[in-house]
């Protein structure tokens, strides 16, 4: 029986988080840090996920002290998220295959803590699609009639169990690269540097989902709409010329647009006490530029150091103060498959 694997890349968001999910531009790319899925089908119905390797939060043990045996008492709240992400986009890809529901074994491996905030939820939506079209239609990594319908039907998945959701994780995701998303067509188009950029790619403890920060901001701009869509705009205007400078290596001029960046996602409500802080104590420590990424709630960052040298001083000051690292530079492919009989 086929076995698939999917090596999955997880993403930053650069510029325009938030006010993507208003059709506004953005500029993400992937990172090196991969979530691996391997995938094969079951003859009966069953989805059995195995979780070797992988960070899910559960909610404790019980241990029993007579038999020494111990029961894990799973967190359902984070447990049903996690998977309905994979039983969402299994069910879609059947229906738009026009194939019967099957049974899957489906193992995921993380260095990442699913939910940090790094487009994980979004790489296990694309990798799920990537691995049951696959188990279909044994396509090469390089098709990209395939890609298109991964990266449309993992948005798809997300927006069926956030609500809300833009295609910009899942289009960086699927094509990797530093991405120019285009919400509004979707679609998404390479930015080549003529700098390699020096990044500092971490996270803190994300307090809320994806799905309740974006209901925040929509809340926001319920009760304060034209300024927030003037905020919006701002924001449009930041990513243009953010995409400018991505494309010229001005690594000085992201620094300051990065900066601007975060201070609109502070404005939204979005940025965590802890990420005020290390955004500061990075600008302090000569970083061009640093700011919340993605959804915030504590969660992802992203800062820009001077060279090679200088993000090694920043991972060590942010690793100090109780941050994790995960990349220092940024990543030129997406999700790849191979196969295995
Ligand atoms: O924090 P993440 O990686 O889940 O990114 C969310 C990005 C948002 O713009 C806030 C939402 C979206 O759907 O684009």
């Amino acid at each position: 029986m086929t076995v698939v694997s999917i090596r999955i890349p997880a993403k930053v968001t650069l510029f325009g988080e938030h006010a993507v999910v208003y059709n506004k531009p953005a500029i993400a790319s992937t990172i090196p840090v991969f979530i691996d899925i391997t995938g094969r089908k079951l003859d009966d119905r069953r989805l059995l996920i195995n979780l070797d390797g992988a960070s899910v939060q559960i909610k404790g043990i019980l241990f029993d002290r007579i038999s020494g045996g111990h029961t894990v008492l799973p967190d359902d709240n984070y447990l049903s998220r996690f998977t309905s992400y994979i039983v969402t986009g299994l069910d879609i890809c059947e229906d738009e295959l026009k194939i019967n529901r099957s049974g899957y074994e489906v193992s995921i491996g993380s260095s990442l803590p699913i939910g940090a905030g790094l487009g994980t939820s979004a790489a296990i939506s694309v990798g799920t699609m990537a691995m049951c079209l696959a188990l279909s239609t044994h396509y090469s990594t390089d098709d990209s009639h395939v890609k298109k319908m991964v990266a449309l039907l993992a948005w798809k998945t997300e927006q069926r169990v956030q609500g809300m959701a833009s295609p910009m994780d899942t289009f960086t995701i699927t094509y990797g690269g530093i991405r120019y998303i285009k919400p509004w067509i979707p679609d998404t188009e390479i930015l080549n540097s003529t700098n390699k950029f020096n990044i500092i790619v971490g996270y803190t403890p994300k307090r809320y989902t994806t799905a309740e920060l974006v209901k925040k901001v929509k809340n926001l701009r319920t009760k304060e709409e034209s300024v927030m869509n003037m905020l919006l705009d701002v924001v449009e205007k930041i990513v243009g010329e953010a995409r400018d400078a991505v494309v010229h290596g001005d690594a000085e001029k992201l620094g300051i647009l990065m900066n601007i960046n975060h201070g609109v996602l502070e404005s939204m409500g979005v940025v965590s006490l802890e990420h005020s802080y290390i955004v500061k104590i990075l600008l302090a420590a000569g970083a061009l530029g640093a700011k919340t990424s993605g959804a915030g709630g504590g969660g992802a960052f992203i800062a820009l150091a001077r060279n090679r040298e200088h993000a090694i001083v920043l991972k060590n000051i942010v690793e100090a103060f109780g941050g994790k690292v995960v990349a220092l530079e940024l990543y030129e492919k997406g999700f790849t498959v191979s196969y295995r009989e």
